[in-house]
């Protein structure tokens, strides 16, 4: 590439028809706004520098763009076109030395980068104006239609509601994709009118404009429309979404992962998976989720910035910001909050709670347990019942179980509280007093039995 390439992702839109309070781009995609997932796009097609334009309730759209791209406001919602020209001093040295701009509509999030980089390239190996991405559609009611002449050059784009019967027939659409030398873009900008059926400024009106001056004006054909696809909808959004899930699933496939049914597993643009990894049906992985090679996750699990080791076994497990050791395993029904961090082997097993607590390596907490602000160490085992009662209404507290400790069933750990390594608790304790390494701690009151007491019972009651 002779001059590095800018992106402009056009943001300011409200979307009237999502029927939301939340401005059309910040909708999300298995976890990431439809925005971002343009302008990671732009980033991933080796865009250097990319402009986002807001306008439409912009404060919560910036949020999502600040840190990464160059934000500018369009004021005044005037069309596509007013849209570009408020770039123009964020990209006035593209302008001045004619690098690539390339247009992307902050809507549209299945473009990909491939289709990106064929557009900056056709544009510069063509020294074009501009390269519009186009597509056949059966129905291509609504889009911007491509006129050709009888050669097949491209002259202009009319849009639906000011195309003649004759130029609503066109099938090939445009998409709203483009790459455009920047100072053929800027020259022509100032140059679009609104007399038109809507009164707004078309940036497809730029086509014209520099064909008319003399410079070269393409369309690029896609493939796959698909990618072409706005979201202007719930329904398009659901139609988007269910694109994207097979397309990463259908990458972590290849490079894999099986998959009982791939329909019935959503994994977010961040996740890393590795080899002969598992996925079980209604299995959900999301946000900077990793799960190493060789674990089985699901059915019914969701973990979302987990990170899971090697040959782990997550059975119907929620984990939020967790981290899950080699031949850990979980549920089913575990559910595991931030800060748990489950050491080589161990377990957390049904119906069991567990936050902010490291298990250690080969510990066992098998059944019906919450253990929060615990250290445990190694190859404990905690009986079944069994609660680190952390919280005493206003501030939370500690526990610590040595290693090797036996913590019988249905003991209540009264934090602050330590029970040594070896320690023996007796089932039903309630522990609120430290427990020496090594000893047996029993918190009971003395077990009442009056011989033959029930058989006289019944035989009263037989008698009445
Ligand atoms: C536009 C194209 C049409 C194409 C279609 C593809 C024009 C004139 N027409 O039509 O040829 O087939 O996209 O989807 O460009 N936006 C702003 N500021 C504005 C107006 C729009 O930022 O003042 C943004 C919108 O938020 C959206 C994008 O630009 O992300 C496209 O605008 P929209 O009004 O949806 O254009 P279409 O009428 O769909
Ligand atoms: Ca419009």
């Amino acid at each position: 590439m002779a001059t590095a390439a800018a992106a402009i992702v056009l943001a300011a839109g409200a979307g009237t028809r999502m029927k939301s309070d939340k401005p059309k781009v910040t909708h999300e995609i298995l976890g990431k706004p439809l925005v971002r997932w343009v302008v990671d796009a732009a980033k991933e097609a080796g865009a250097a520098s990319v402009v986002t334009v807001v306008g439409h309730a912009r404060e919560q759209v910036e949020p999502l763009v600040c840190d990464d791209t160059h934000v500018v406001v369009q004021q005044q919602r005037n069309g596509t076109a007013g849209a570009v020209l408020v770039c123009k001093d964020a990209l006035a040295h593209a302008a001045l030395v004619g690098a690539p701009v390339v247009v992307l509509s902050g809507d549209s999030p299945l473009i990909t980068p491939g289709t990106i980089s064929r557009l900056m390239e056709t544009c510069e190996e063509n020294d074009a104006a501009v390269v519009a991405l186009t597509m056949e559609l059966e129905n291509p009611f609504g889009y911007g239609r491509i006129i050709r002449d009888e050669s097949g050059q491209v002259l202009r784009i009319v849009e639906q509601k000011d195309a003649t019967p004759e130029e609503a027939a066109v099938r090939e659409c445009n998409s709203g994709f483009y790459c455009f030398n920047a100072h053929d873009l800027f020259e022509a900008l100032v140059r679009v009118g609104n007399n038109n059926a809507q009164g707004e400024l078309y940036l497809t009106d730029v086509l014209e404009i520099c064909r008319t001056a003399g410079r070269p004006v393409m369309a690029l054909r896609t493939e796959t429309a698909e990618e072409c696809l706005g979201v202007n909808s719930r329904a398009q959004l659901a139609e988007a979404t269910k694109i994207m899930q097979r397309r990463i699933n259908a990458r972590h496939m290849a490079a894999g992962v099986t998959m009982w049914d791939p329909d019935q597993v959503w994994i977010g643009p961040e996740v890393t998976i590795g080899q002969d990894v598992e996925l079980l049906p209604q299995t959900y992985l999301l946000g900077r989720t990793s799960v190493g090679s060789g674990s089985v996750i699901g059915p019914n699990s969701r973990l979302t910035d987990t990170t899971v080791g090697q040959c782990c076994r997550m059975d119907e497990t929620v984990a939020v910001q967790a981290c899950v050791d080699a031949a850990a395993t979980c549920g089913p029904r575990a559910y595991l909050r931030p800060g748990t961090h489950l050491c080589e082997g161990a377990k957390a097993g049904t119906h069991v709670e567990i936050k902010k607590s490291t298990i250690g390596k080969g510990s066992k907490v098998p059944h019906l347990s919450y253990i929060g602000d615990t250290i445990m160490g190694e190859g404990v085992n905690v009986g079944a019942g069994s609660i680190t009662c952390n919280y005493d209404g206003k501030n939370k507290w500690q526990t610590t179980i040595g290693d090797d400790a036996f913590i019988g069933s249905d003991t209540m750990m009264v934090a602050p509280v330590a029970i040594g390594a070896g320690a023996v608790v007796g089932a039903g304790s309630t522990i609120t007093k430290d427990v020496q390494a090594g000893s047996l701690a029993v918190e009971r009151s003395n077990q009442l039995e009056v011989p033959g007491w029930a058989d006289k019972k019944r035989a009263s009651q037989a008698g009445e």
